[in-house]
């Protein structure tokens, strides 16, 4: 394969910013940021690097080729075009996972998969010479996107979705995806020398990965990936050289005033456990407390959190009383900034103050709203 390759990262709607800049801060160049995805360039190492250290991607895909299709003559011969050998040895097990299709000609996901299917199985006996495949080795998933109708065909070399960081072996309801969380938590001023407190935690998404962005701890160090197979792709060694980057670069001196509150105790015995599996519990403290009992005697701290939307009709009932409760008890934490992420309509009325930034994300297929109630500065503190 060539020295430099071009991958997706695909991302949730509303967060392609930020993905973009924890590209860059990997040295690696934009091609394109597009609706829910970043195009980049890098050489074969950025497959392992981009796996393990992006906090925010859903997953990185191998870009094979892009061209236009209106039919499926078009896409079938625009696929076999691609030199899918140089990819995929003989027994490779490939198939198409998922076909996305967007104000396009295409638009039936199934037909997609088996067209591209056929065609690289095409392409594939002839390079290889046989009629047969027994498809018995490593996994090579493949995903298609049509835009207007261009096709982009990738490598998925992430499998399990990034946001399966493998440390929440337990889940409270209505979890935040790790993902979203480290996003959210990357679009505020907060840092690792602030207090932060999540006061309706669940299963303690945000601070764990406030505590593993401020001991840097990358997301994907303590899992495997789809392309780790691939020794034609990405030789084992590229892996092995990105598992010890992220190992030295782990910071073990780190002080961080991160706590999680919910009321439910359970809940909180479950954040816990999630917390010790990241290796971070020693930075976080849980504890059962209502919202209404939310004190702190630190100044210029960060609430960062997503509290119930009203999943449920009798949730809902209770948002206008729950979220009065969240704006008295902000009003007592004077010069503390408020981050929250819902998808209740009616927030800032009963929080009873608006908010200075409000930012649209897609929490899953959820529209919801990213509040941004700022604080003051905290002053310089003299040399
Ligand atoms: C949307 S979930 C938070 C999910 C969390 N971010 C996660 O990743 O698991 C809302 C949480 O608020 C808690 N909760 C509900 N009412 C509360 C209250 N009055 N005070 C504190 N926590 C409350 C619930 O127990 C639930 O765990």
């Amino acid at each position: 394969m060539g020295n430099y390759v071009e991958l997706i990262a695909p991302c949730h709607f509303g967060l392609e910013a930020v993905l973009k800049r924890e590209i860059q801060d990997l040295g690696y160049e934009i091609v394109a940021v597009e609706d829910g995805r970043v195009t980049f360039k890098g050489d074969e190492t950025a497959i392992a690097r981009a796996n393990i250290f992006i906090r925010t991607a859903e997953r990185i895909l191998l870009k094979m080729g892009s061209f236009k299709a209106t039919t499926f003559d078009e896409l079938f011969e625009g696929t076999k075009a691609i030199s899918w050998e140089e990819y995929l040895p003989r027994d490779a097990k490939f198939w198409v996972t998922k076909a996305t299709t967007n104000k396009s000609a295409l638009f039936s996901g199934s037909s997609i998969q088996s067209i591209v299917k056929k065609a690289i199985v095409e392409r594939m006996k002839q390079t290889y010479r046989v009629n047969r495949f027994e498809e018995d080795g490593n996994e090579y998933p493949i995903r298609v996107f049509i835009f207007k109708d261009m096709v982009s065909i990738g490598l998925d070399t992430t499998g399990t979705s990034l946001h399966k960081r493998g440390y929440r072996q337990l889940v409270a309801k209505a979890p935040i995806s790790e993902t979203l969380a480290a996003a959210l938590l990357m679009l505020t001023p907060w840092n690792k020398d602030r207090v932060l407190v999540d006061p309706f935690c669940g299963s303690g998404t945000f601070p764990i990965e406030a505590a593993m962005i401020g001991a840097n701890i990358a997301p994907g160090m303590n899992r495997e990936f789809t392309a780790c197979e691939w020794g034609k792709v990405v030789p084992k060694k590229l892996w092995y050289n990105a598992y010890d980057e992220a190992n030295d670069m782990i910071r073990h001196d780190v002080e961080m005033n991160i706590q999680g509150y919910d009321l439910d105790p359970e809940v909180v015995k479950c954040a816990m456990a999630n917390a010790k599996e990241a290796q971070v519990d020693k930075y976080i403290h849980f504890q059962a407390r209502d919202v209404k009992d939310l004190r702190h005697p630190k100044h210029y701290g960060f609430i960062i959190t997503n509290p119930p939307y009203g999943e449920r009709l009798e949730e809902k009932e209770a948002l206008p009383a729950l979220y009065k409760t969240i704006g008295e008890s902000f009003k007592n934490l004077e010069d503390w900034s408020m981050y929250l992420i819902t998808s209740y309509e009616d927030a800032e009325k009963h929080i009873g103050r608006k908010a200075d930034k409000n930012r649209k994300i897609y929490n899953g297929m959820i529209k919801s709203y990213f509040y941004q109630f700022m604080g003051p500065k905290p002053p310089r503190k003299d040399k």
